[in-house]
């Protein structure tokens, strides 16, 4: 049985490895909001009652408004879907059998959802710590119709400089390439980083934004896309009625209105990734220079963590495992920001393991 391709799925992926689950273990691997969801996110009776009784709109009209309000944008560039993960399926049908280009290690679904369309996939695997080589990148551009970047990326957790985002734009529209940035993390960034303001000017620029991490609403499935209206249309023109379902719509709706969880989230993840890396660092782990809720743990000599991710599984802490990841190998181990107590006792897990290793 090999080894699941997400996080959050502990039982079956501790049934994959061979190891027993332990009941009361923590999630490592899941990379949701660990101030759990957003209290926008309930729903009245009666709003509840109306939600799941009637058909809700077929597209989304109150929420695409609302959405194109918030970000400031006008509402043909944007289209929400039943999660990010709809729309990048969208987005491979779209380019079905062309030449799709992945900066690796990134979310899997990309390489999932453009095979399951026939695309020609090509890789550039980048080498710790991520950075990307323009000049290797321009190399790698002709001939190719779409490429993936995401932003924060997931799973290293570590980002560009917006003035990188930006020439790989430029570069992109001189080779006629197709740009999407996944951005499913960014409002978990202190700064809240974003390459939103270049979508009026590039046409050849598509944004995914996910509202399932940051207010903690796995279970709902909303995402969206910001984008031109040419690509937009196209895409709603594969999306089937419906998509977003009423439940969705209605608490996109009520979600908008909070702000200042966003705030409280991403002051807190950042202090309690600098504890979390801070301590790691004195117990000789290196650690991904993340902005956002989970970062890459690692051995200096870069050896396989099987036998570590082993130790923490029988220690209840549950991580996410990298073999899935190209660039990674199982050589890192991709860990949550979780609550203070949960941290700490990870910190202390690990601490036990170095104390047996010594
Ligand atoms: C980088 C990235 N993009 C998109 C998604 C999909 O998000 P959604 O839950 O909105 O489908 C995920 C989910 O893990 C992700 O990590």
């Amino acid at each position: 049985m090999s080894l699941p391709d997400h996080g959050a799925n502990p039982k079956i992926f501790t049934k994959a490895l061979g190891v027993a689950y332990k009941e009361g273990s923590i999630d490592f691997s899941v990379n949701t909001n660990p101030l759990g969801m957003s209290n926008y996110a309930n729903l009245t009776q009666s709003d509840l009652k109306e939600a799941i009784s009637a058909y809700p709109e077929p597209h989304a009209e109150h929420l695409t408004e609302a959405l194109a309000k918030h970000l400031k944008v006008d509402k043909s560039r944007l289209l929400a879907g039943n999660g990010a993960a709809e729309l990048i399926f969208h987005l491979a049908h779209l380019y079905q059998g062309k030449k799709v280009l992945l900066i690796e290690p990134a979310f899997s679904e990309y390489r999932d959802a453009c095979e399951a369309n026939g695309c020609e996939m090509e890789s550039i695997v980048l080498e710790d710590p991520w950075k990307i080589d323009l000049r290797q990148l321009e190399g790698r551009l002709d001939e190719v119709d779409l490429m993936f970047l995401c932003a924060p990326n997931n799973p290293t957790g570590t980002t560009y400089e917006i003035e990188e985002i930006r020439e790989i734009l430029n570069l992109a529209a001189q080779h006629n390439t197709m740009v999407v940035i996944d951005e499913a993390f960014y409002d978990f960034q202190e700064s809240k980083q974003t390459i939103i303001e270049e979508i009026q000017q590039c046409n050849h620029l598509i944004i995914l934004r996910s509202m399932t991490k940051m207010y903690g609403i796995a279970g709902v499935r909303l995402g969206y896309m910001v984008a031109s209206p040419s690509i937009i249309q196209q895409i709603r023109n594969l999306q089937p009625p419906w998509s977003v379902n009423g439940l969705a719509q209605r608490i996109g709706l009520n979600l908008l209105q909070d702000s200042s969880f966003i705030n409280e989230t991403a002051v807190y993840i950042k202090k309690e990734r600098l504890r979390m890396k801070t301590e790691l660092r004195k117990m000789d782990f290196c650690v991904s220079d993340s902005v956002v809720n989970f970062y890459l743990l690692s051995e200096k000599d870069k050896r396989d963590l099987r036998p570590l991710m082993i130790f923490l599984i029988e220690h209840k802490i549950i991580p996410r495992h990298t073999y899935s990841f190209n660039g990674l190998n199982g050589r890192y181990l991709r860990l949550a920001v979780k609550t203070k107590d949960e941290n700490t006792i990870l910190l202390s897990v690990l601490k036990k393991w170095r104390d047996q290793s010594c």
